[in-house]
């Protein structure tokens, strides 16, 4: 029998100590992202942390719609200047045509050079500085929220602490230099593609979709070497620091925010990705507001929730636009919230619709009465609905919006229209086909019935991934190999570059020693001839 001496006994003790030491963990996020929505995501991964007994600082250029006591908000925030910057940016958005991928990405790349220096800034500023700077701090972890930002990578370096990034997206080609994923182009069809679920790419899908991945690797190498030069400038006159490609392949783990069990890609994932689509919904919806609670309960004919988004103001619109919005619902039996900032200018005043500066998105969509979503069809809105079973009528701007509708479209959740050329007509007759045709209804409920359906909820992964990489100091154990590869090794190209010279070397011999007994055999009838003439 195994008897405890002093010594294992120490050692249990100190392990109890070790797994305990993550109880109550310092943690710093990084959730620089100048977009609501990301913040929205990036804190509500926060606030599972405090409320487990972590203590959270994090570093924002936004002041958090959400908080916790246990949060230490760090604000570097922007300035009247940059506010109005954005909001401009986002008024041409909404009123270009951006269905096109590649020319919004590239076009999202001259409008990200400001984001993104506005987030340099961010790490250069001293309140953020003071947090490796003075010695007494101590982080147990760091958490990335991602937006092109793999420079901020360098304070978990200061720090010397683990670092996961928390990525508002599902894992893409774009992040398997980060995770190690290998590539799958062949089968799983980049976000500008919306294949039928349960069928595969066409031929001329395939190439479409290879191509697609072509111009994403550009776009990555572009953007890497922007973080390149931006990490430079923050930390070049720091010789401690190792180059970003180190550190970029030091990170444990990423989050994604989808759930592809349920929603697909059907794709393979290596350890490193860790799935939360729905982190930012609650178990249970909070209390609505007395005004809307009210309002939605004497909703006879059912609500609908028409929100564009945070980035995007129904200001930024054409206020042609909003007014064939307004005549449309204005004539519906259903009541209507409408997410409207200018309360002293609103489209037009209407029994039957309340219009809201701030609306409590998920907690709306979880009221029984709400029949149908209005949406820009952002991911985390759109994530909402199907997590709600709430058809959806989509109007998307820009950015991903485009392709999550088209692909919110092709899951039968609902229809897209186009918010540029909007008229009253075919929006009226959307909203007829979707309040009275119940296939959405129905094929939206069981989509959420199996994306609720989890062995671990986002939030209960995020702890759990979180506390596992405190526990470890890091998760290099679970990194995919891939990461330390060159494309050629990966691809095995050097192994079929050798099998191909060693078929054509035999191919050469087989050919020579063929050539030499078909030689011979030639001479031999000679000799038959002779035996037979014996
Ligand atoms: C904050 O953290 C402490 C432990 O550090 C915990 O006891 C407390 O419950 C947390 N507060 C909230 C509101 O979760
Ligand atoms: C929580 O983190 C902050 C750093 O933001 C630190 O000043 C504070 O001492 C920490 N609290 C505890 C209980 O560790
Ligand atoms: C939904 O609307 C009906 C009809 O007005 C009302 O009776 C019901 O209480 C509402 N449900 C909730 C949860 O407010
Ligand atoms: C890599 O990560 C580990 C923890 O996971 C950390 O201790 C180490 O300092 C990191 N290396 C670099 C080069 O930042």
């Amino acid at each position: 029998m195994y008897r405890g001496s002093p010594r294992t006994v120490l050692l249990a003790l100190l392990n109890i100590l070790l797994i305990s030491s993550c109880q109550g963990g310092n943690i710093l996020g990084v959730f620089t992202s100048l977009s609501p929505s990301h913040l929205i995501i990036h804190i509500s991964m926060a606030k599972v942390l405090a409320e487990n007994g972590h203590n959270v600082t994090v570093i924002t250029a936004l002041k958090p719609a959400v908080n916790h006591k246990n949060i230490t908000v760090v604000q570097v925030p922007l300035s009247e200047e940059d506010h109005k910057q954005m909001s401009a940016t986002m008024a041409q958005f909404a009123n270009q045509d951006n269905s096109n991928m590649f020319g919004a990405m590239f076009g999202l790349m001259g409008r990200l050079k400001f984001m993104m220096a506005k987030m340099r800034d961010i790490m250069k500023d001293q309140r953020v500085k003071d947090l490796y700077e003075n010695k007494d701090n101590k982080f147990d972890l760091v958490m990335l929220g991602y937006f092109f930002n793999t420079y901020q990578l360098g304070i978990a370096h200061k720090l010397k602490a683990p670092v996961v990034i928390a990525a508002t997206m599902p894992p893409n080609e774009m992040f398997n230099r980060v995770v190690g994923n290998p590539s799958a182009a062949s089968f799983v069809p980049a976000m500008n593609m919306a294949v039928e679920r349960g069928e595969t790419m066409t031929f001329v899908q395939r190439i479409q979709n290879f191509l697609t991945n072509i111009v994403i690797e550009v776009f990555s190498r572009i953007l890497e070497s922007n973080n390149a030069n931006i990490y430079k400038d923050i930390y070049g006159d720091d010789p401690t620091m190792p180059a970003l490609g180190e550190l970029v392949k030091n990170v444990s783990l990423t989050f994604f925010t989808s759930y592809a069990l349920s929603e697909g890609p059907i794709r393979p994932n290596v350890p490193a990705v860790i799935e939360v689509g729905g982190i930012q919904i609650k178990d249970k919806p909070n209390p609505l507001p007395k005004q809307l609670a009210e309002f939605l309960s004497n909703a006879i004919n059912g609500a609908i929730l028409l929100s564009l988004g945070s980035n995007v103001k129904s200001s930024h619109l054409k206020s042609n636009t909003n007014i064939k919005i307004f005549n449309v619902l204005s004539k519906l039996k259903q009541r209507i919230i409408w997410k409207w900032e200018d309360l002293d200018n609103t489209p037009g005043k209407s029994d039957n619709i309340l219009y809201s500066k701030w609306l409590p998105q998920d907690d709306i969509l979880a009221h029984p009465n709400i029949t149908l979503f209005i949406t820009h069809a952002g991911k985390g809105g759109i994530t909402e609905a199907q997590y709600h079973g709430k058809p959806m009528l989509a109007l998307p701007i820009f950015g991903d919006q485009p392709s999550n509708a088209l692909k919110m479209v092709k899951d039968g959740f609902g229809l897209s229209l186009s918010l540029l050329t909007l008229e009253e007509e075919p929006f009226k007759e959307s909203l007829t086909e979707l309040l009275e045709n119940p296939q959405y209804t129905h094929k939206v409920k069981t989509f959420s019935a199996l994306y609720r359906d989890r062995h671990m909820s986002a939030r209960e992964s995020v702890l759990y991934w979180c506390e596992y990489v405190m526990r470890h100091h890091g998760a290099a154990h679970l990194q995919s190999p891939l990461l330390k590869m060159n494309y050629i090794a990966a691809n095995n190209l050097d192994v079929f570059a050798l099998l191909v010279t060693i078929l054509i070397v035999f191919i050469y011999i087989s050919k020579f020693v063929l050539t030499a007994i078909v030689r011979k055999l030639k001479g031999k009838p000679k000799n038959t001839d002779k035996i037979k003439n014996h």
